[in-house]
């Protein structure tokens, strides 16, 4: 009979993360049926139980005794009489297969974020976003095990704490094991064109009246040709959150360097710098140390050459970190979670 989860000993985390830092677990619980997972935390929960999705996200300092990974992928689709559809995904589903799975079956809102790495599960963690376009914006449900009281529990939108590349999730990290995400999708195409490049991009491919899936495969060729792909390059994306300062900080600094992206919020009070820039202008574009190193394609890219340990990516975060501090005072947060190991 199958359980619904298999267990792995000594295993390898090497290709399970995208820095491709080479470090194993002790033992790795690969949940296949969502079914199963409470019989696999009954059988394997401990305190340093670790849940990875893709690994496009973390930084292993340390590595984790144990890991759990969710790879149920079932997506099941409700229509709702409004013209949406409430699109239900289990955690495990590779994020990109989701938004293709979306697009093809007509199920619009989400073809800005075509081609972020990661699974659905991680989606509401960090709330992803890419031109224009949050993954907050899309949600209605997110339901989860939450290991502290032992039972599922559900979040409607407004319990989630969105918040720009935030969420209630990251500030409890390892309470909630998020099982399935739901999503408000539209039969109606809302296309999202503003954000810089977009446009162009279409009109480069002669597509005056964009389809959705256009929208997407424009997005995908704006990705591959700014981002390091972690297939040659071990990369987290963006290692730092573009930082959000007080109005009066951020024109302060804008007046002494007229050509600084300022980018608005939409909260009053505060506004976005770019953080690529802020890098690229303290001269740390392309630094290296040891095995690690800033991305000479995007500033905003730390990237591991080839054998470096969590230790030494962080180490040159550090670096680029106390570089623009000291020319902008401007302090920077890391986007990806260091695992075993703190800023
Ligand atoms: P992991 O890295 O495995 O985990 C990240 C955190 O989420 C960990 O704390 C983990 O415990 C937790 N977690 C994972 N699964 C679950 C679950 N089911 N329940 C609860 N917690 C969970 N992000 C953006 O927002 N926008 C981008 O445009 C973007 N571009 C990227 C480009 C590249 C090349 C790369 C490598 C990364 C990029 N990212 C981007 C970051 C990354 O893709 C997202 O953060 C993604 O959601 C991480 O998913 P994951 O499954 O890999 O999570
Ligand atoms: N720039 C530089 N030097 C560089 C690269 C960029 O100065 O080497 C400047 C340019 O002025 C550019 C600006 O930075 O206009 C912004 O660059 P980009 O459009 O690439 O966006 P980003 O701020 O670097 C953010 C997200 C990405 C997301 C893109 C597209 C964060 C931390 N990053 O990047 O998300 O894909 O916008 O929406 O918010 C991620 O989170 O991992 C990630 C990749």
């Amino acid at each position: 009979m199958r359980s619904g989860f298999r267990v792995s000993r000594h295993a390898s985390l090497k290709a399970l993360n995208t820095f491709g830092i080479d470090v194993a677990a002790e033992k790795l619980v690969d949940v296949e049926d969502l079914l199963a997972l409470e019989a696999a935390l009954d059988a394997h929960e401990s305190q340093d139980l670790f849940l990875l999705g893709s690994g496009s996200n973390v930084v292993f300092v340390s590595p984790p005794n144990a890991v759990m990974r969710i790879l149920d992928n079932r997506v099941t689709c409700e229509t709702s009489e409004d013209g949406y559809y409430r699109v239900r995904c289990a955690a495990g589903k590779p994020w990109h297969d989701f938004v293709m799975h979306t697009l093809e079956h007509h199920w619009y809102g989400l073809e800005n974020l075509a081609l972020i790495p990661g699974t659905v599960g991680a989606s509401p963690v960090q709330n992803i976003g890419a031109y224009g376009v949050e993954i907050m914006d899309r949600i209605l449900q997110v339901d989860a095990w939450d290991r502290q009281r032992r039972m599922p529990v559900s979040f409607l939108h407004d319990a989630c704490d969105f918040s720009y590349r935030d969420s209630r999730f990251k500030h409890e990290p390892d309470r909630y094991f998020i099982t399935h995400v739901e999503f408000k999708l539209s039969a109606q195409p809302r296309l999202v064109l503003d954000y810089a490049g977009i446009r162009d991009e279409l009109q480069d491919a002669g597509i005056s009246a964009p389809a959705p899936m256009d929208v997407a495969r424009a997005v995908i060729r704006q990705r591959t040709r700014k981002l390091p792909d972690p297939a040659v390059i071990g990369n987290a994306g963006s290692f730092f959150k573009n930082p959000i300062l007080s109005t009066a900080f951020a024109d302060a600094l804008a007046a002494e360097y007229p050509d600084m992206p300022v980018n608005r919020t939409g909260q009053p009070g505060s506004k976005k710098l770019s953080a690529a820039w802020l890098i690229e202008n303290a001269g740390m574009k392309g630094y290296t140390r040891g095995h690690a190193g800033v991305s000479d394609r995007h500033a905003l890219v730390l990237v591991n050459h080839g054998g470096a340990s969590g230790i030494e990516i962080v180490q040159v975060a550090r670096d680029v970190a106390e570089a623009v501090e000291a020319k902008f005072g401007v302090p920077l947060h890391p986007e990806p979670r260091l695992i075993g190991g703190e800023w």
